[in-house]
């Protein structure tokens, strides 16, 4: 999935919401930053992290924030201009234009999951990452991602289309593996479910239903029956029977 125009813009709606400031608060009490650290973000989208990262390096610290996405990285610009110790990298996870053992932590929210090859761009951590340094993700266990109150029918078309976005659906259940074989220690797993029943502003259930329907409408399904999937969640949730269900993973490890 792209993550330009519009669905860049909901997905940085999701970042703004509960979901996501509960998932930053997470990432930095996993950390314990210091004052004068140098930490990376990778897929830091529109950098809300960043921000929160900046603060707790300090002025002497930098934070650098790597994404695929011009659009993405232009939010993020602009949302930490105050801060001069923020510097944006366009470029993918698996060729980090930064130098060896430059970097006290490097964090990922809601991204790995998105790279083909993940392990590659393992090695680009470790290849940045300072010696006993951490590295922090989070990732979606994607087949948990459900909405509830739709036609069952409607709702499996939508949600089945779903499963295309990404190219690992259960990351989280492979990670302990694969930092291992890289050498990372002390791996540890906490898990973030979420379980919302409204579709108001800034609903994590509302941002995550309107990405769904626009990834569902780029893949061909009529906007008739993603309309109609809509108006069937608002109507479960008027009668009290909507739920969204979400279990992201936080995962970290300490390489040697
Ligand atoms: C779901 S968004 C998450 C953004 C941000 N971490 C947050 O939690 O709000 C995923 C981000 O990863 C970026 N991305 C996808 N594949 C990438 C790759 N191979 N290397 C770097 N960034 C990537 C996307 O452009 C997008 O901004």
């Amino acid at each position: 999935m792209e993550f330009q125009n519009e669905i860049g813009l909901i997905q940085r709606k999701m970042a703004a919401s509960i979901a996501g400031t509960s998932r930053r608060l997470e990432i930095l009490n996993s950390l314990d930053l210091q004052s004068g650290q140098q930490v990376l973000d990778i897929g830091c989208g529109g950098g809300h992290l960043l921000e929160e990262l900046a603060k707790a390096v300090g002025p002497n610290g930098k934070v650098y924030g790597l994404d695929t996405s011009e659009d993405q990285l232009k939010q993020a610009k602009e949302r930490c201009n105050s801060h001069d110790n923020v510097f944006t990298l366009h470029g993918l996870a698996n060729s980090i234009n930064l130098n060896d053992d430059s970097c006290d932590a490097v964090v990922s929210v809601q991204t790995f999951e998105y790279i083909k090859n993940v392990d590659e761009s393992i090695e680009e951590v470790i290849r940045v990452l300072k010696p006993e340094s951490i590295f922090v993700n989070i990732s979606i266990l994607w087949d948990y991602y459900k909405f509830y109150g739709a036609d069952e029918n409607l709702n499996n078309i939508i949600q089945d289309t779903f499963k295309k976005h990404c190219f690992h659906q259960m990351l989280p259940m492979d990670l302990t593996g694969k930092l291992k074989k890289f050498g990372f220690k002390h791996i540890k797993h906490k898990p973030l479910p979420l379980f919302i029943t409204n579709r108001d502003n800034n609903s994590p259930a509302r941002y995550a239903a309107d990405v769904m329907a626009q990834f569902a409408i780029q893949q061909g399904v009529s906007s008739d029956k993603v309309d109609e999937w809509q108006c069937q969640l608002s109507m479960a949730e008027e009668e009290g029977r909507f739920a969204y269900t979400n279990l992201p993973i936080l995962t970290y490890g300490y390489i040697n």
